[in-house]
């Protein structure tokens, strides 16, 4: 964890293999895999509120939400150690974070999600990204990287290409980092979530 928050302090973004236990990952993609055949995922949408519309020019990824008081065994493990980085990161930068809201997310074979920022127009409470990738066996050449610019506020430049692998976090500053998801080869699985201000 520490080393995690020296490296949001240092570039405001961070990468961490291993944050959940091998066999804690295992039954959350199992989950995801099995929500998925029974249906439970819908398109992604861009927007919120009565702006939400599906864009698949712009995401083409299927998306279920972690229902708060619903969640499994494996589940709970996972939000649990996300509440230890929410408390550790308002204590070191008194950021105010006070809540998780968090999906499964699919993206089926070709899927991708073109560059942008986490934050709805207008909105200011997504102050954090976080995403775990459920991805065994992910080989160079699979796609589906994270491409995370460097700089914040700039969607040139420097960047970064993240394997979307089993067990890592991916932590960053929702409102300042732009990224994309490049198009996937094979199913990529995740879970994608926000700590919010209020
Ligand atoms: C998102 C997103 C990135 C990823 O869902 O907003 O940018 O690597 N996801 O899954
Ligand atoms: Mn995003």
């Amino acid at each position: 964890m520490t080393a995690l928050l020296n490296a949001m302090d240092l570039n405001g973004w961070a990468s961490m293999p291993g944050f959940v236990d091998a066999a804690a990952s295992r039954c959350l993609r199992q989950e995801c895999v099995d929500a998925c055949e029974q249906g439970e995922f819908k398109p992604a949408g861009v927007g919120q509120g009565i702006n939400l519309r599906v864009r698949e020019d712009i995401r083409s990824d299927q998306m279920m939400w972690l229902q708060p008081g619903d969640t499994s065994v494996e589940q709970g493990i996972y939000l649990a150690k996300l509440e230890l980085l929410r408390l550790a990161l308002n204590e070191r930068f008194f950021l105010g974070l006070f809540e998780f809201e968090g999906h499964f997310a699919i993206y089926p074979e070709g899927a991708f999600y073109k560059a942008h920022l986490d934050r709805h127009a207008g909105t200011s409470d997504r102050i954090v990204t976080t995403i775990l990738y459920l991805n065994p066996d992910w080989q160079p050449g699979d796609g589906g990287e994270l491409k995370l610019w460097t700089t914040a506020g700039d969607k040139a430049g420097d960047f970064v290409l993240i394997e979307p692998r089993m067990d890592t976090l991916v932590c960053f500053l929702a409102g300042e980092f732009w990224h994309e998801v490049l198009p996937a080869k094979k199913t990529r699985m995740s879970i994608t979530g926000w700590f919010r201000q209020r």
